[in-house]
């Protein structure tokens, strides 16, 4: 199996990503790195560990990372996960403890470990932890195997500000380091997240597939809400489970090797992601930026790998 370490604000979407990828025999996770975003660090550890739990993994590593930007104060998304980060569900006290050490010294221990180019990097929340991995511990960026993402716009443009996507919008120096960092990058936009969009019928069989369904749909119920009194979608979009599906199948995904700069200094463009798509400015490509979903092959996947975690 393929080794990972998922970064992680959970988040509704984050748990699906999650959840995704510990019910996935192809992928091998290493631990989970929490990091301040859609709500606080405090919050972030304690979900990821909740999320765990659910999964029956209680075992598996959660360390707590960065609690705020490198340059910036934290910007948090209440107004989208709620006051917990993630309500939908009656949440309680994992068994698990935090396992000891920072975030940014597990990226760092586990990449020197592990042979060079056999460690891929998940980020879905702001990017401060491997920002600062890589800070820290410049030695461990050419031992990458690859960084696959969640976060940025380019069609779709904005969901925090009118030009910027949260994750990246929240910590864009840290952003900056990362795309700038020459490890190959895959990023997963809201151009292909928004096309990821939950059913009626696809809530529903998950609330039938046994208890981590249940807790799915109860999420999902909660993150819809958002979506759809604001922008009038039909669906929450599942975007962070994208980043896992990408590393599952690849053939579900259609995007282009474009050259991709983070905006750090603009008045209304702090945190754009200024994607060459029509390669007007010379700039080398720098990011695989996906911009096209299978939608029915997308959510048959989730389906068969959360149904399949139900029954074991
Ligand atoms: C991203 O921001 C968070 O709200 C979600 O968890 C996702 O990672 C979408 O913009
Ligand atoms: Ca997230």
């Amino acid at each position: 199996p393929r080794k990972i370490i998922i970064d992680t604000d959970p988040g509704q979407d984050d748990a699906v990503a999650i959840l995704l990828a510990l019910a996935s025999p192809e992928l091998e996770v290493m631990g989970l790195t929490a990091v301040a975003g859609n709500v606080p660090l405090d919050l972030t550890q304690r979900n990821a560990r909740i999320i765990c739990q659910i999964a029956g993994r209680g075992d598996l590593p959660v360390h707590a990372g960065c609690d705020r930007p490198l340059a910036r104060h934290l910007v948090t998304a209440e107004h989208v996960h709620g006051k917990t980060g993630l309500d939908g569900i009656r949440l309680f006290e994992p068994d698990a403890p935090l396992a000891p050490g920072h975030a940014v010294d597990f990226i760092i221990q586990t990449l020197m470990r592990e042979a060079p180019g056999t460690v891929t990097l998940v980020p879905i929340g702001p990017l401060t932890n491997i920002a600062s991995a890589f800070q820290k511990a410049p030695e461990v960026i050419s031992r990458v195997q690859e960084i696959v993402l969640m976060g940025g716009a380019y069609f779709e443009v904005g969901n925090i500000t009118p030009a910027a996507e949260f994750n990246i919008y929240v910590d864009p120096e840290a952003a900056k380091i990362v795309f700038s960092s020459g490890v190959p990058l895959t990023v997963l936009p809201l151009d292909v997240t928004h096309q990821a969009l939950t059913s009626r019928d696809w809530i529903e069989a998950m609330r039938a597939s046994g208890p981590v369904g249940q807790a799915i749909a109860g999420w999902t119920d909660f993150f819809e809400r958002y979506d759809r009194e604001k922008y009038g979608s039909e669906g929450a979009p599942l975007h962070d489970p994208c980043a896992i599906a990408f590393l599952l199948r690849p053939e579900l995904f259609n995007g282009r090797d474009v050259n991709v700069e983070i905006e750090t200094q603009g008045e209304f463009t702090q945190g754009m992601t200024v994607a060459d798509w029509w390669r007007v400015s010379g700039r080398e490509p720098n990011a695989h930026f996906i911009r096209d979903l299978d939608r029915p092959g997308f959510f048959a996947l989730l389906t068969e790998r959360i149904t399949a975690l139900d029954r074991r």
